[in-house]
Parts: structure tokens; sequence; C-alpha cells
């Protein structure tokens, strides 16, 4: 989708998308166009029940008085409490509510008079909406009629300030490149992305800037990462980890970087704790921790964010074969730890506590968050309305609580004690990666995970499990692959780590 901004008057024919604030005035651009109409826009505004609230759509074909073929009212609810996210969640909607295969272009307007949010940033925000709901993946289609494909190819956004509209874009349109860079490699199939293949997107990286380093098994081995092989073993394709380093704060005065660790299961059968056959495509999608730190990584360098931040994604295919690991194996992790699996299922943590370990002594973080579609017990938990948040820091918790509300990625603070990590003690090693017993899986897996962790290290693991995948539209993303992660911690870096 191509975006300009244009300080010319808006255009009076084609198509045209314009926001709407909910409140007894309209603004400026709705006014105009309502007196021009003869009052009939808000005569059909009144008659369909719309009121400019949040969500609420009003398509009008060919209206009375106007000579546009299209005009789509978004609401977004009241002016004084308009949101960085209102206004992409309206693009989006906005974009979701025309038909992309009958359109060329279309041009839009944010029609708001002040408020929090200032005209220029408003458009941009409004364009990153749009663009994120116009994401597809339909390379596989191969009889799909061409009057069922996409023909809308731009907005043009009409704003007086349009250089700093373009400015202010420069960074969303980054972010939506890194969102779309993980959507693409969480919806790919595991017969093409596996961990070989993965490494490979990673290190296409370095386009960037990015310094992209692939650790194949040898070298895993000799790291002593015992416990992320061991859950590879059984697959044909072999593990990887592959650390990215960005450097954009060379003066930074605290030069260690952030670091984000991804669960990069590129296909998780359960191995011999076999899952059952339905559904089991989905488990397609348990790399999108992976996904979401190179989408974030992406999304940083694409737009020369100040900050030093490294990423660090664990790649292997949990297979069950003659060579696969056994319920009740006892592998050495990186740390030294020794781990009872009692169940290959539980084979993130097993991932996880290695690159935890990694990170830690290797790159020195000042902060380091993990992403991994870790637990079904978050979906029951949580649906698919917020990540876990299981953290050993306040701060950091705060951080990313207020960056997923800012973004519409939310999340949701859960406990860890050490009550709850007394239940991994194992009877014949230093700890089991799962229970028997009736336990709280997400929490246990937390406090798994909490056993690789220098407590000085400020640290947060979000269990994405309910939130990588949509099976119905939203407003900034069509269903399947969220992307979740890439916007959130791109909003972390920018409020917290950026240019210090
Ligand atoms: N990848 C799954 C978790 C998952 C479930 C992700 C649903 C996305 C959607 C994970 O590896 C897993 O299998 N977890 C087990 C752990 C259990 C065996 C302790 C689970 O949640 O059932
Ligand atoms: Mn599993
Ligand atoms: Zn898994």
């Amino acid at each position: 989708m191509k975006i300009a901004f244009s300080a010319e008057r808006l255009p009076t024919s084609g198509s045209l998308v314009l926001t709407v604030s909910e409140g007894p005035e309209w603004g400026d651009v709705a006014k105009g166009l309502n007196k021009k109409s003869d009052g009939h826009l808000t005569h059909l505004a009144k008659t369909n029940q719309f009121k400019g609230k949040r969500g609420e759509v009003l398509t009008l074909l060919s209206p009375t008085g106007l000579s546009y073929d299209r005009l789509v009212l978004v609401g977004i609810g009241e002016e004084k409490d308009l949101t960085e996210q209102k206004l992409v969640e309206a693009g989006g909607t906005a974009l979701g509510s025309l038909p992309v295969n009958k359109l060329e272009d279309v041009s839009g307007a944010v029609d708001i008079a002040g408020g929090p949010i200032d005209a220029a940033t408003a458009a941009a925000l409004f364009a990153q909406g749009f663009v994120l709901r116009s994401y597809r993946f339909d390379k596989y289609f191969t009889k799909t009629p061409k009057d069922k494909l996409p023909t809308l190819r731009k907005m043009t956004v009409a704003v007086d300030d349009a250089k700093k509209a373009q400015r202010a874009f420069g960074r969303f349109d980054a972010v939506s490149k890194g969102v779309f860079l993980a959507r693409n490699l969480v919806t790919e199939p595991a017969n093409v992305i596996y961990p070989e293949t993965l490494a490979a997107e990673c290190v296409k990286l370095t386009e960037l800037g990015v310094k992209v380093e692939v650790l194949g098994v040898k070298e895993l081995t000799k790291l002593g990462m015992g416990s992320l092989l061991g859950v590879g073993q059984g697959s044909e394709k072999s593990s990887r980890v592959v650390v990215m380093h960005y450097k954009g704060n060379a003066s930074a005065k605290d030069k260690r970087p952030v670091a984000f660790v991804g669960k990069g299961v590129t296909f998780d059968t359960g191995g011999i704790s076999i899952k059952p056959a339905g559904g089991m495509e989905d488990m397609k999608y348990d790399m999108a921790g992976s996904a979401a730190v190179i989408g974030t990584i992406c999304a940083l360098a694409a737009r020369k964010a100040k900050v030093n931040a490294v990423g660090v994604v664990g790649l292997v295919e949990n297979m069950p074969s003659g060579n696969a690991q056994r319920p009740g194996d006892v592998v050495t992790s990186m740390s030294g730890q020794t781990i009872e699996v009692i169940n290959t299922d539980a084979e993130g943590r097993l991932v996880l506590c290695d690159l935890l370990t990694y990170t830690q002594e290797k790159l020195k973080p000042r902060a380091m968050v993990n992403l991994a579609t870790l637990t079904g017990a978050i979906v029951m938990a949580l649906g698919n309305e917020h990540a876990g948040l299981f953290s050993n820091n306040d701060d950091l918790s705060q951080q990313l609580l207020t960056a997923g509300l800012a973004v519409e990625e939310k999340l949701w603070r859960f406990p860890m004690t050490e009550a709850y990590d007394k239940q991994l003690n194992s009877d014949i090693a230093d700890m089991k990666n799962a229970s028997n017993e009736r336990v709280p899986g997400s929490i246990f897996g937390a406090q798994f995970l909490a056993r690789f962790v220098d407590k000085k290290v400020p640290w947060a693991h979000l269990d994405i499990a309910g939130m990588a995948w949509t099976r119905r539209d939203l407003p900034a993303c069509p269903k399947g692959a969220t992307a979740y992660g890439v916007r959130l911690l791109e909003k972390l870096v920018a409020d917290n780590y950026e240019g210090k």
C-alpha cells in the first residue's frame, strides 16, 4: 500500500474515507461536506444511528449533493479522549470497509480540530492503521479469479502540514515493515520455514545494518546448550540459534543492549508426548515469539532507532522419531543445571532457558524480555485479550504494561513466588520441565525460566500463546498472524530506552 500526504484541497470525487468524532459538533471537513449536501449527511448519519463512536462505520454510495462515488465515515469517539491507537484502529477500520478489489486509490482525512494529538501525527497514525489492515498473504493461491485480487494500491491523506505527516509516518512505516515481516514468517508453513530457513531470513536483516550471527549444532554443543539441543534432536531439521545485533546508539551512556529473546519452535508436534491431531496445524505458529523478535529488530533498524538492541532466537523443530528425546530423560542446560524432561511437549522452556543463559552471560543486557507461545493454559486464563506478563522487576513490568496499553497489545501480570518455584523440584535432577500434579501451567513455565535468570537482570517473560494468531479480523490486523509484540517492543524502546 502506498501512502501519500498532500496539503492540496481535498478531492471532491472518487472515494473518501473520513474520521468523524463523537459529540454535538462535527469537524470542519464533515461540516463543509454536510453544507454542500444540504444537510443530507447529518440526516443520513441520524437515520443510520451513526454517532462517531469508536469502531462505527457508515458507508455512503454517491451521497446526494456531493460528487463522491463513495464516502466512508469512521468514528473515533470523543475528540478529547483521542489516543494514538484509536487513530490506528480508525485507519484499519477504514481499509476493512472498502472493497479493495474494486478500487485503485482513495483519499483520506482525519477531521479533528485540536485535542491531544496534532493533525500531522494523527494523519500518519491513521495511515499506519490503513497499511496494517491491508496485510495479505496470498502467495499460495494459484487460481484466484482476477476480480477477487486487490487493486487498491494507494491512499492520499489530506493534511495541512504534509511534510510533518510524512516524517511522522516514516517511523510508523518502519514498524509496519517489521510487523509484515513477522506476520509473513508466522504464516509460512513449517515445510517452508524451519530452523535453517528461518535463520536465513534473519541474515537478511544485514541489509538494514544489523550484524547477524548464526550458531549451528556444533557451536551450540560447544556452548553446552543441552536443553535446547534435546528438543531438536528428534528432527531431520537441525537446530539454530541466531543473534541479531543492532547498534543504533554508539554514544549511549549505558552501552549495554536491551535484549529480546524469542521461542522459535518452527513446528511443535509435542514430540514423544505427542499432541492430538485436531488443530495440530496451528503449531506452525509456535515460532511467533522469535518472529516478534525478528520483526522488532527489523523495525528498530529500519527507522534507525537510537538504541542498542539485540535479538536472540532459538530455532528448533519438535518431532517424534527414533532419535527423539524421551519423557524421563535428563538434560544438562548451558547454566549447568540439570532438567528432568517429564513432558516433551513442554519444550518451549527447554529452548528458552539456554537462550536466557546465553544472553545474560555473553551479551550482558540492561534488560531482557523473552516472548514465547509457551502454554495453552495462558489461553484459558486470558483468552485473546492479554498476553501473560511474568517479571522479576516492577519498573520493567510497568514499562511493558504501559506500552501494551498504548498500542493495544495488552498484558496482564501474574504472580511469581517461592512457593510456586518449589513445585519444579525433581526426584532425579535439579528441576523438571512439567508436573503431573495439578499446577498452574503458565506460572509453572515462568518459574522454570526464572531459575535461569540472574536476579540482578531486569527480566520479563511474555506468554503470547493466545495473542500470536487471530481467528477474526481485528481493526488493524486481518485474521491470521498478528505479529503481537513488534509494536509493543518498539514502543517500549521508544518510550524508555531510546537516546539514553
Ligand atoms: N506450543 C505449546 C503452547 C501453545 C498452545 C501455543 C496453544 C499456542 C497455542 C507449548 O509448547 C505446549 O505444548 N505447552 C504445553 C505444556 C504442558 C505439556 C506442560 C501445554 O500448554 O499444554
Ligand atoms: Mn509443546
Ligand atoms: Zn510449543
